[in-house]
């Protein structure tokens, strides 16, 4: 599916270059290895412990002789530090999902997306990488609330999960200040797409309420349903990945991007949204407001777009559509 588009600089080639992916037997990081491998990549090495990720994810992708997958743990500073020799460019998705999840067990949160994140981002200094892109999140922006969101206003932190991405943020840029790394950081909006667990206690909206409307049961939406958020399809956020790795201005680095479509829509008009995919009548029970989570949610993407060409390609009708008619296919 990544044939069609391509968001490297067209005078460059991918196949001298090695790739590391963390996290790239997950939902974000599996397409984010599709691209690599669709665009001819001489090596994509992928690093996934699997607590959240899936091997069947790169199923489809198993005959490319430049998949490396290793089984192993971000925190694991021997494992990461060998993985990282020749590597030229590194996306980190490798992290614990989940508001709720970070509040119920914030040690592992820490664990795997501060102690993780380190851990590479100290191997891919030693190991002097061109260039290092990350994923943090929306979350950071906790409870500021102006919106649109732009990159250099963050509130309150509302949870342990953002509290990790910005401090990811935080080494991130003392990282390119103080050894000079190129490294730069995504803010990801409410990323969606095929391949985007539907089970489990912490998965997403979007999944979950595609997984109630294929077998006809209500959906459970919290609060009002009235909060609004800025959906984005998971092309956009491999776009961004891929565009931060090869940036077409010098001064990118060092700092963070949002990483959205900046279509502003409530949760209840996305599930009737689905519904209509569906060809089903919405049903939604309504149920207390989730702790931590943000009431309004819209991004600013004017940064990205002037530092890195970051240009959404597919809104979220359209994102919609497509995540729709993979779950009919492959579920
Ligand atoms: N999906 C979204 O809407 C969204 C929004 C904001 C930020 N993010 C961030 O984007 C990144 C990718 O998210 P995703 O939605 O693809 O989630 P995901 O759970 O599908 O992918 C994360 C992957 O990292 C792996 N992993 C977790 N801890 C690890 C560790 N210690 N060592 C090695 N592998 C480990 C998991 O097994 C999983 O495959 C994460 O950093 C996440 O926090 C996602």
């Amino acid at each position: 599916m990544y044939n069609e588009v391509q968001f490297h600089p067209q005078d460059v080639s991918l196949k001298d270059s090695v790739f590391l992916i963390t996290g790239g037997a997950g939902f974000i990081g599996s397409h984010i290895v599709e691209y690599l491998l669709s665009h001819g990549a001489g090596k994509v090495k992928v690093l996934d412990n699997l607590s959240e990720g899936r091997i069947s994810n790169l199923d489809h992708l198993k005959h490319h002789s430049a998949l490396e997958f290793t089984q192993g743990d971000c925190c694991n500073t021997e494992l990461v530090k060998e993985l990282m020799q020749g590597v030229h460019y590194v996306s980190h998705q490798a992290a614990l999902g989940s508001v709720p999840r970070s509040i119920k067990t914030p040690l592992a949160t820490n664990e795997a997306n501060v102690t993780g994140f380190l851990n590479v981002l100290n191997a891919a200094r030693e190991a002097d990488v061109k260039q290092m892109v990350y994923a943090s999140s929306s979350s950071v922006y906790g409870d500021h609330p102006q919106l649109p969101k732009v990159e250099n206003q963050t509130g309150n932190l509302l949870s342990p999960y953002a509290v990790s991405k910005m401090v990811n943020e935080l080494y991130a840029s003392v990282f390119n200040r103080t050894y000079g790394m190129q490294v730069c950081g995504l803010r990801y909006f409410n990323i969606f797409g095929p391949r985007q667990r539907p089970d489990g206690p912490y998965a997403a909206v979007i999944p979950l309420f595609i997984s109630a409307i294929r077998s006809n049961q209500p959906v459970h939406i919290n609060g009002d349903g009235l909060q609004t958020r800025d959906f984005t399809y998971v092309e956009n956020a491999v776009q961004a990945n891929i565009r931060a790795l090869f940036p077409k201005r010098n001064d990118a680095m060092g700092k963070v991007y949002n990483v959205a479509v900046s279509e502003r829509v409530t949760v209840l008009r996305m599930y009737e949204m689905l519904c209509d995919l569906g060809g089903v009548a919405p049903q939604a029970i309504h149920r207390a407001e989730r702790e931590g989570d943000i009431r309004d949610s819209l991004a600013n993407i004017s940064s990205g777009g002037e530092y890195l060409g970051y240009n959404p390609g597919v809104r979220m009708e359209e994102g919609l559509r497509r995540t729709f008619n993979w779950f009919l296919n492959n579920q």
